[in-house]
């Protein structure tokens, strides 16, 4: 028998960007990627084994009672959980119930902070001790790529190569307070899966091209980070998101998953920039805008965005230390 574990992981936005797979049995990335792990979008989830011959998946949104979670969510968590036991070498059922301090639904991928601290608690739950890397390995093994990254703070690197397809932090959280204004900007449920994209990138006839200007742009990312260049990480992490829609929308068949809101922002964030505010703009798979700023920035961006009428609504997040154990369970 277990305990009754409840871990906290964040989400991470990817300044450098994993998409394309070069092994998606084992969910291993073609390019290296680097993201911020973040502070308030997290994933909070509690695990028990229990007698049950079938594990129990439960959800709890917007602050409400713990309902049992739709067909499609289950199977997610319970594949997730066929990886876990396999790997621990044991058979237990579980009670897994969790939860997310961002509005599910509003368009923000939730995969990696809610893998990500369901393998934190599961090994938990089992008393076993790991490293980092190790934890690493088993939130990629879910599936969801950029949930390797997620069980570290700071800033967060997944290798490509040579490394179990383990991510490592770069840089702790305190090295540099970036923040992240989310522009929540379409509510809708993606189209296409990030799974799906992955397995079309190669078919664009840019994506060669992408993959042999990444490695510079990687260092330079890594190098602007360590000496906290603004000015310098600004172009390099736009490039990047551009790249990654480009990679999208002339794959075959195109994936679009820029709104016409999308291009407001982006263009608000340039102008914002011309004007002399330390602000850029990313986005992962999907419409809304991630808009990375120092602190001195942040009100301003807020403000900025508040006023947008196709902005639906802003998150305020920031680098974060990354998961924690807490003794605050959902059930
Ligand atoms: O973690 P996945 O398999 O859902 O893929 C995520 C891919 C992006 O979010 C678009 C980029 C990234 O590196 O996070």
């Amino acid at each position: 028998m277990s305990r009754k574990v409840t871990a906290v992981a964040p989400s991470n936005i990817a300044l450098i960007k994993y998409w394309g797979t070069s092994d998606l049995e084992r969910t291993l990335p073609f390019n290296p990627s680097l993201s911020m792990t973040l502070r308030e979008c997290v994933s909070r989830t509690t695990v028990e084994s229990i007698a049950d011959p079938k594990d129990e998946v439960l959800v709890r949104v917007a602050g409400g009672s713990l309902q049992p979670a739709s067909p499609a969510f289950s199977a997610g968590v319970r594949n997730h959980l066929d990886h876990l036991r396999s790997w621990a070498g044991v058979k237990d059922r579980f009670r897994v119930a969790t939860e997310n301090s961002f509005p599910m639904g509003a368009g923000m991928a939730s995969s990696a902070s809610g893998f990500a601290a369901l393998a934190l608690a599961v090994v938990a739950a089992l008393d076993r001790e790991i490293s980092a890397a190790t934890a690493s390995v088993l939130a990629r093994e879910s599936g969801s790529g950029s949930a390797a990254r997620s069980v570290m703070g700071g800033y967060v690197e997944w290798p490509s190569a040579g490394t179990e397809g383990a991510a490592v932090q770069v840089l702790p959280a305190d090295h540099w307070d970036l923040r992240d204004v989310i522009a929540i900007l379409d509510t809708t449920e993606k189209s296409v899966s990030s799974r799906a994209g992955h397995k079309l990138a190669e078919t664009s006839p840019y994506f060669k091209p992408r993959q042999q200007q990444l490695p510079e742009r990687l260092t330079e990312v890594r190098s602007s980070l360590q000496s906290r260049d603004f000015a310098r990480l600004a172009p390099l992490v736009e490039e990047e998101a551009i790249d990654l829609h480009l990679i999208a929308m002339s794959s075959r068949p195109p994936i679009f998953y820029w709104r016409p809101a999308t291009l407001i922002v982006l263009e608000l964030v340039r102008a914002m920039r011309q004007g002399g505010v330390e602000v850029c703009a990313t986005m992962d798979a999907g419409a809304n805008v991630h808009v990375i700023c120092t602190p001195e920035a942040e009100m301003a961006v807020v403000e900025a965005l508040d006023v947008l009428p196709e902005v639906e609504g802003v998150i305020r997040d920031g680098v974060g230390s990354g998961p924690r154990m807490i003794d605050e369970p959902l059930f």
